[in-house]
């Protein structure tokens, strides 16, 4: 039988931080995936407070982090400790920028390259599976299937946007000849 941890105090943050960090990816999904989702308000109420809700969850993966790193005697001058906790690291890294750029100077100073900073968030998605994947490989707690299901869920969802805007992008570039549109009696 397979034997299920019991979840530390710092696995249930970093699970935390999880969920509140999905929530944030949420609304443009629920957009484009789920256009009918709109007349619920849902979209428009996660958008309204979706800076808050990304404070939040940098704060619960700093604090994850930082008891990671005491419970396991963290040796800042070993490189093969950065080797071990890259994908952690990097997601944090992440999450920090967001963070700190999450506010309306920073949209303002930053123009276009707001834009392209916060589609970092697209990238730890996918670096945050990696971390749960291989840091709770062997010895799951009742959080990792969830965590797992939900990064999946939410790759999954993610995968159908980006197949939605493309489609949409392609019938912009090549609009169907309708009758209307298709030249009538060509004389010479
Ligand atoms: C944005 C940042 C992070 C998020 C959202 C996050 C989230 C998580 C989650 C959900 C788990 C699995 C918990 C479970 O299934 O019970 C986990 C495990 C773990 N995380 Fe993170 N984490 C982050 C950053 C970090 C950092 C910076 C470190 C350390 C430097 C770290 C170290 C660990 C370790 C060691 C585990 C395995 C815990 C165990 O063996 O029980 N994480 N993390």
């Amino acid at each position: 039988m397979i034997a299920i941890d019991e979840p530390s105090l710092a696995n249930v943050l970093g699970f935390m931080a999880l969920v509140s960090y999905s929530i944030t990816l949420i609304p443009t999904i629920l957009r484009i995936v789920f256009p009918k989702t709109k007349d619920t308000g849902i979209p428009k109420l996660l958008l309204k407070h979706r800076r808050i809700i990304g404070i939040i969850s940098f704060l619960l993966a700093l604090v994850h982090g930082l008891m990671m790193i005491q419970k396991r005697n963290f040796d800042f001058f070993d490189l093969k400790t950065f080797e071990i906790y890259i994908q952690g690291i990097t997601t944090l890294i992440i999450f920090t920028l967001l963070a700190i750029t999450s506010n309306n100077w920073s949209v303002k100073k930053l123009k276009k390259n707001w834009k392209k900073l916060h589609k970092l968030t697209y990238l730890a998605m996918f670096v945050l599976t990696w971390h749960i994947w291989d840091k709770m490989s062997g010895h799951w707690t009742y959080l990792t299937p969830i965590s797992i299901g939900i990064m999946m869920g939410i790759i999954a969802l993610f995968a159908l946007r980006l197949r939605i805007e493309h489609q949409g992008k392609q019938q912009i570039s090549e609009p169907k000849l309708t009758p209307a549109k298709l030249p009538t009696k060509i004389t010479k």
